[in-house]
């Protein structure tokens, strides 16, 4: 399973990427107007300190909109992937966009059955939000295993990427489920790494370590 990270925060972002940890980034228009500085600064910056794939989000509501959005936004970095939201007008740029050769996520997914028109229509990625679905007492993590199924069914190359993960058990969940890949906020991959057992197993092997008379590291005592 691939992970990605959830944010539009390049300090955050480069830690990732230092340690290791994320294949990609996802950012949304939200993510975005967070930083508070320019959209294509801050896109461009992302692509460079990540090698892996950067999904940025248009926000027209047309599909020609999209279309041109969507050109101008795979021309920033070659790892770009545009990012069209789940609407009728959205499948069609899919379509367009992806005869292009242009790698697209359909974002704001709730349901396999708009999961598997995204896949028909063209998508690299596509992107169903658990913790929304959540949120309104559905199961989101059903509608990931769904979507994994029906992919497998009939051998769609199109890749699950579980969005809107709240917490760690969202996190093994969705590879539980087969996700191709998941998205997490910086908050929720920190959660991933630590555990307090191992913070209080460290601390007395090195407690115990100063019992030894001469170590391998450094000089005897
Ligand atoms: O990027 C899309 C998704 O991950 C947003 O998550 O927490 O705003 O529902 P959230």
């Amino acid at each position: 399973m691939q992970v990605f990270m959830d944010s539009a925060n390049v300090k955050a972002i480069e830690d990732a990427v230092e340690h290791g940890l994320i294949d990609g980034v996802t950012t949304n228009p939200s993510l975005i107007a967070k930083e508070g500085a320019n959209f294509r600064e801050v896109v461009e910056q992302i692509c460079r300190t990540v090698s892996g794939p950067v999904s940025v989000e248009v926000v027209g509501k047309t599909y020609e909109e999209m279309i041109t959005e969507g050109r101008e936004i795979a021309k920033i970095a070659d790892n770009v992937v545009v990012k069209v939201p789940m609407l009728k007008e959205g499948l069609r740029a899919v379509r367009e966009l992806s005869r292009d050769g242009i790698r697209v996520n359909v974002t704001l997914v709730f349901s396999a059955a708009q999961a598997l028109l995204a896949a028909k229509a063209g998508a690299t990625y596509v992107s169903p939000f658990v913790g929304r679905l959540d949120d309104y007492a559905h199961v989101g993590m059903d509608v990931i295993r769904d979507i994994v199924k029906i992919y497998k069914n009939y051998a769609l190359p199109a890749q699950v990427l579980a969005a809107s993960v709240r917490h760690p058990v969202h996190f093994v969940e969705a590879a539980l489920a087969g996700a191709h890949v998941v998205t997490v906020p910086p908050s929720v991959l920190h959660q991933l790494v630590k555990h307090p057992l191992t913070d209080v197993g460290l601390e007395r092997f090195l407690a115990d370590w100063q019992k030894v008379p001469q170590g391998i590291f450094g000089p005897p005592r």
